[in-house]
């Protein structure tokens, strides 16, 4: 509903893309490239064999480009609808979600199964009673849309109990960059799919350059089938200029994470300060507080003060509204001094 809206004062904490820079060397790509013609379908090979240095035991055939985070979660719930392994399709899911997530899931033919956080984290005892019923799970951590970060006890303990039972992993980590706490744990397995995306580590949401890594060949030939009846090779000028980021030294995103932790902690602060129930982020650009009544929330803070926020129930979060802060921090100032007036009015504060 406001994804793209902007205007003259107005101040969005909605949308989940970066106002920083790309890297400065991605756009010699785009005067050095001329060829257009269509691609490989699994994506271009210098692309996937510069990812293929960032993952282990890996070779370019284990990835497959895609348009963004986004089609890479689509066409890996296809492939694994297809997968015929005597599991029921459904997918075990961490709520709050990603708000796509059953929607894909859905659109694959498969079912949802949901598993409620506890303090934004993982119950791991809820998870593994439900999880032996599931073809698949999906992580996110760190997520959006709580800002949480899954502790690695957690994350190998995941990684040993699908194993174990034969369960898919769809490890979603376009915020592996983006943590303040430690570094990525990467799950791994012979049935783990990552996805990833150049959209929030580089700052290129719009080329809509992502990936799959996955060492089972057989799901990442499915995803290439599929691909190939929809929507063929990746924008092959974005993969170039991915490709280009591939190179950015380290320090580029080490820069990044200090202003993202700046405006994490200014903006803990100040929804603290105000008395919301809400979890700390550890990684990603979200925070999720309680809000007493969300939907008034949302619509007046819009209409009345120009802020835009995401009601939390989009994500599975019925109580709870969602702010980015991927803006400027003196943005987050003026929007902070909004919503504190609007539930000061309220008397919701
Ligand atoms: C958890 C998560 N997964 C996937 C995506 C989609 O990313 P992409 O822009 O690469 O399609 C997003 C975007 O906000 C996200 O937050």
């Amino acid at each position: 509903m406001f994804i793209g809206v902007s205007g003259k004062n107005i101040i969005s904490f909605g949308s989940g893309q970066p106002d920083l820079s790309p890297p400065n060397r991605v756009f010699r790509a785009m005067f050095r490239y001329r060829n257009f013609k269509y691609g490989l379908i699994q994506g271009n090979l210098n692309l996937r064999k510069a990812l293929a240095k960032q993952y282990p035991k890996s070779t370019a055939d284990n990835f497959v480009i895609t348009n963004g985070a986004s089609e890479a979660i689509d066409l890996t719930l296809r492939a694994l609808s297809k997968v015929n392994n005597k599991k029921k399709n459904r997918v075990l899911l961490p709520r709050p979600y990603y708000y796509s997530y059953p929607y894909l899931i859905k659109f694959a033919g498969m079912e949802p199964v949901y598993t409620n956080l506890v303090e934004g984290r993982i119950d791991f005892d809820d998870f593994k009673k439900k999880v032996k019923n599931c073809k698949a799970v999906i992580i996110n951590s760190p997520s959006n849309p709580t800002g949480r970060v899954e502790s690695m006890e957690t994350l190998k303990k995941i990684e040993k109990i699908t194993n174990d039972l034969g369960i898919y992993v769809l490890s979603d980590e376009v915020y592996k960059d983006l943590i303040y706490i430690r570094e990525n744990y990467l799950i791994k397995g012979p049935r783990v799919i990552t996805v990833n995306s150049f959209s929030k580590t580089y700052n290129m949401c719009g080329l809509r350059i992502g990936y799959l890594w996955s060492l089972d060949e057989n799901l990442v030939n499915r995803v290439i089938e599929t691909k190939t009846h929809t929507s063929m090779n990746t924008n092959i000028l974005g993969q170039e200029m991915a490709y280009e980021a591939t190179k950015t030294p380290e320090k580029f995103i080490k820069k990044q994470v200090k202003i993202w932790r700046e405006r994490r902690d200014f903006i803990y602060k100040g929804l603290s300060d105000m008395g919301l129930d809400l979890w700390k982020p550890e990684g990603a650009f979200y925070v999720l507080p309680k809000i007493k009544n969300p939907r008034a929330f949302v619509w007046n803070m819009f209409k009345k003060y120009k802020v835009i926020t995401y009601l939390g129930e989009w994500f599975g979060a019925n109580d709870r509204v969602r702010f980015s802060y991927a803006l400027d921090i003196n943005k987050i100032k003026e929007g902070l001094k909004r919503v504190k007036k609007y539930l000061k009015i309220k008397g919701e504060i």
